[in-house]
């Protein structure tokens, strides 16, 4: 994910493309880069890290131009670096491109141009359309883009400027979101509305397969085939804060609502449904170096813990290898036993986490190879692991974590088919149904969201409450970890999960008339006993709140109320069990009126041990 902005008018643009990159950088911040049209010509100005970065050494050499564009970047292809950020060039410096998006045949298209000469700087994807632009120009900048889009493969949001024709922004949308904005004698272009909505409340929002060409007084839009297309005007009414949040009130209900298509990009290309089987390019290991793994270790903190304990269950169950899972900042300390047969997963959302990393180091030196589940390309983890499945989740920028929980999930799901298929301990079928299951998951999210009002209604009564349990078993007390840390995090609810066997080996003293226990009941293997646990704590005064799944009569006859995941394969129940149990927190937070995305005492990266 990245932002794109750009600017065609009479002001200067630089301090317009800085504003909108400000509003972008949600999107991403490994680096951020403008290209101005100045009296010198196209000049380019971009660096690694966060704007601050760019927008010092604009200070020190600032860009007098009234036309330009820029971006924000979330690395993708090639790692964080000056020579890979935005906007790219051709060989001439003639052409500039911003890119939101992934070209998926680029190598072919880098292959063909390299044979006729030209030469790339960066790894990126990016680098190739300016080129291939370039190579197709013939004096019309608008045909070179819609010759050039023919060739290209992928999703791209692209913003587009040449020398050549200093007065034309041109923009074009296919699977990446784009806006133009309309102003008098000026207009722009943004990954979203907040981008460019401090300078004008008109915009159009571009379809997929359409693109514009933007003068400072006229918009035209039009197919990627050149065909015209009029549009009414969309007239933005909301405020700049509610726009950043697409709608939502926050931005984690607007993470929790992205879980679908988070889901989908982690799985992306990694399923090869024809095939019945996972692809992971990035996994580096030989089969013989798979066959070699002894043990696992999961380490990880807080959320990314809990996405770890699933992770043990999916590994385990699906490879049949020993896994261990440690809270972080034990296990250096726990003297572990890791050796060369040793395969170390670290997860980490941002890939900053001091404790995870301090864990990833340990294990490389004593010889285990390190594997990271991660949603930050060119972080630390990424940087250091031998081998890293990213989590395609985008950033997260609310504390409490949900979208890069699942997508951890989705990650080690992957991982585990992987392995399972390297080394045959899972049958074809069994393989097949799980990954039917998987690609079946995100429109089961969707249906549960469909259903928050129910989730609220039951949280507004918890939110009265100061202290309440959450009980399950196998993968559901997993999944009732994470449930409880999200509600402790959010709504400063006392809670605790519990293995539900293990309640009556004393927390059942603290069971008492009236207080709430939200019990998860998806695993048929454990059902009938989870119920009997259940009836332990109603028969003590508890009001249960259920989650089964659909087609279950049983769990409603034992509990006060129920709610119902779709039915999928119970391997894959966490990745929806805890989309009610992220809901229940988001508006149990809501209703005691704290700040839902910014919770006290917590930040988003933890850096310090
Ligand atoms: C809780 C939460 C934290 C993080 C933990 C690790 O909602 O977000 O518990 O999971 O601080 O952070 P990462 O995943 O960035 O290593």
């Amino acid at each position: 994910m990245c932002g794109i902005v750009g600017y065609v008018g009479k002001r200067n643009s630089q301090n317009i493309l800085i504003d909108g990159l400000k509003k972008l950088e949600y999107r991403g911040y490994d680096s951020a880069g403008v290209a101005v049209y100045t009296k010198d010509g196209l000049q380019i100005k971009k660096s690694k890290g966060r704007l601050a970065n760019l927008e010092s050494k604009l200070d020190e050499a600032p860009l007098e131009g009234n036309i330009g564009i820029g971006h924000t970047r979330w690395a993708t292809h090639g790692k964080p670096s000056d020579v890979n950020s935005h906007p790219h060039t051709d060989n001439s410096s003639k052409f500039s491109v911003v890119h939101n998006g992934i070209i998926e045949n680029y190598m072919q298209l880098k292959e063909e141009l390299t044979a006729k000469g030209h030469v790339f700087v960066s790894e990126t994807d990016t680098e190739v359309i300016s080129h291939l632009i370039a190579s197709l120009y013939e004096g019309d900048i608008v045909k070179a883009v819609q010759k050039a889009v023919t060739r290209m493969r992928g999703a791209f949001a692209l913003g587009v400027l040449t020398e050549y024709e200093p007065e034309k922004l041109v923009a074009v949308r296919l699977s990446s979101p784009l806006i133009i904005g309309v102003g008098e004698g000026e207009n722009f272009i943004g990954s979203d509305i907040p981008a460019i909505l401090e300078y004008t409340r008109n915009v159009y929002i571009l379809n997929d397969g359409e693109m514009a060409l933007l003068t400072k007084d006229d918009v035209t839009l039009m197919t990627l085939e050149g065909n015209f297309i009029s549009r009414e005007l969309f007239h933005v009414d909301w405020d700049i804060v509610t726009a950043e949040k697409a709608g939502f009130d926050h931005f984690m209900l607007k993470e929790i609502y992205e879980q679908p298509k988070a889901y989908r990009d982690t799985m992306g290309a990694r399923i090869d449904a024809a095939a019945s089987k996972v692809v992971l390019p990035e996994i580096g290991m030989t089969p013989e170096q798979i066959r070699s793994i002894r043990q696992v270790h999961i380490v990880a903190c807080g959320t990314a813990y809990h996405a770890g304990l699933v992770g043990k269950s999916v590994i385990e169950h699906l490879a049949r290898i020993p896994v261990e899972t440690d809270v972080a900042s034990e296990y250096r300390y726990r003297s572990p036993i890791i050796t060369p047969e040793t395969l170390v997963i670290v997860v980490s959302q941002s890939g900053e986490t001091a404790d995870t990393l301090a864990a990833l180091r340990e294990a490389k030196r004593c010889g285990a190879r390190v594997v990271a589940i991660t949603n930050v390309v060119g972080s630390s983890v990424a940087r250091e692991a031998d081998d890293v499945i990213v989590t395609w989740a985008g950033p997260e920028i609310a504390v409490a974590s949900t979208k890069a929980y699942t997508s951890q999930l989705i990650g080690f799901y992957l991982f585990g088919l992987y392995l399972a298929q390297t080394l045959g301990t899972a049958e074809a079928t069994y393989i097949e149904e799980v990954l039917r299951g998987l690609r079946e998951l995100p429109e089961k999210v969707e249906r549960i969201l469909e259903q928050s009002e129910a989730i609220k209604e039951v949280a507004e009564q918890i939110s009265t409450h100061h202290s309440l349990f959450f009980i399950g078993r196998g993968l559901d007390y997993a999944v009732a970890l994470e449930g409880s840390l999200k509600l402790k995090e959010i709504s400063y609810i006392h809670s605790e999960a519990y293995a539900a066997g293990e309640l009556k080996h004393g927390t059942l003293a603290l069971i008492e008339e009236g207080i709430p226990v939200i019990a998860l009941a998806t695993q048929d293997a454990l059902f009938e006993k989870t119920v009997s646990n259940i009836k332990e704590v109603k028969a003590r005064g508890a009001q249960v709140f259920g989650i089964h799944m659909e087609g279950d009569t049983e769990l409603a006859k034992a509990v006060d109320e129920v709610f119902a995941i779709p039915q999928t394969h119970p391997l894959l129940a966490p990745a929806l069990t805890v989309v009610p149990l992220q809901l229940l927190s988001y508006y149990a937070s809501l209703a005691l009126g704290h700040d839902v995305d910014k919770p006290r005492n917590l930040a988003k990266s933890v850096t310090v041990e």
